[in-house]
């Protein structure tokens, strides 16, 4: 995929990996539009105000988005959150369901929006994030791994529905990187800067890869057919003790 001269819009880009991913767009030269609920965040890109988990918020966010950039051919659902839930205490539901309402059916509304638009030119790209999570579940995010899988799943029915209307879609597969708070709990998250040169070294290749694996995101997203999966679930499971009570 063409990274420059192309007019992107990251929903989900008011921080951390899609703000990082949308100054790529921009220093390679493409227009970039960013999305979020707070957009003060931002000050060097242009911006949308948008909350995903809001049917009317999409609507509009897209109307003003396409009024001014009819040119739009790049739409990325970076929207995101990445919620701890103890499954033994009712009280996770909350949790369970905004984590289902901004990953998996934000996702899928930010995409509805979008695809008669992008069918209609007639050469775009659309890509989906998920996660390592996604394949080899972290016990303690139990709804998030779930929202990811089911990322995952529409991304590669979303592809073949596509088909031969022009439109790409690539799944970006991140592995731990250091946004959103991991960097203080968790010292094996990538360093944003590296985990970007590597995506966009990947997102560049002709044809663009359907999945955008890191090195380090390997094992996770291949764990299963490497027979290591029952293993690195195990020690996954062991954050499970930093649960008060256990
Ligand atoms: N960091 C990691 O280790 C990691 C690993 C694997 C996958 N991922 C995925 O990568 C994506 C970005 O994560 P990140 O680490 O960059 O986290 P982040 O800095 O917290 O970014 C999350 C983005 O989602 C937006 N968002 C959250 N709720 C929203 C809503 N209701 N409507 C619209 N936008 C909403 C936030 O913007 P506002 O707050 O302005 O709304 C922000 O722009 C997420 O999908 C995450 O699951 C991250």
């Amino acid at each position: 995929m063409e990274l420059n001269n192309r007019t992107v819009l990251i929903v989900g880009g008011t921080s951390g990996i899609g703000l990082g991913l949308a100054r790529r767009f921009a220093a390679a030269g493409s227009t970039v539009i960013v999305a979020g609920r707070d957009t003060t965040k931002v000050d060097d890109l242009e911006s949308v105000t948008i909350d995903v988990t809001d049917a009317d918020s999409v609507a509009r966010a897209r109307d003003v988005v396409l009024a001014a950039h009819p040119d739009l051919n790049v739409v990325v659902t970076m929207s995101g959150v990445m919620l701890m839930e103890d499954l033994r205490d009712p009280a996770h539901a909350e949790a369970a369901e905004t984590t289902i309402a901004v990953n998996l059916l934000g996702t899928i509304r930010t995409i509805d929006a979008f695809t008669p638009h992008l069918i209609a030119r007639g050469g775009a790209d659309i890509i989906t994030v998920t996660s390592g999570i996604g394949y080899l579940p972290f016990p303690l995010m139990p709804t998030y791994g779930a929202s990811k899988a089911g990322v995952h799943a529409y991304t590669e029915a979303l592809r073949a529905q596509l088909a031969g209307t022009g439109v790409t879609v690539t799944e970006l597969i991140p592995p731990a990187v250091a946004t959103a708070g991991q960097e203080k709990v968790n010292p094996a998250a990538l360093p944003l800067d590296g985990f970007l040169d590597e995506v966009t070294d990947l997102l560049s290749q002709d044809p663009t890869p359907n999945e955008i694996v890191v090195q380090a995101a390997r094992r996770l997203r291949w764990a299963e057919r490497d027979g290591t999966y029952a293993e690195l679930l195990e020690a996954r499971s062991q954050a499970l003790n930093t649960l008060p009570g256990r």
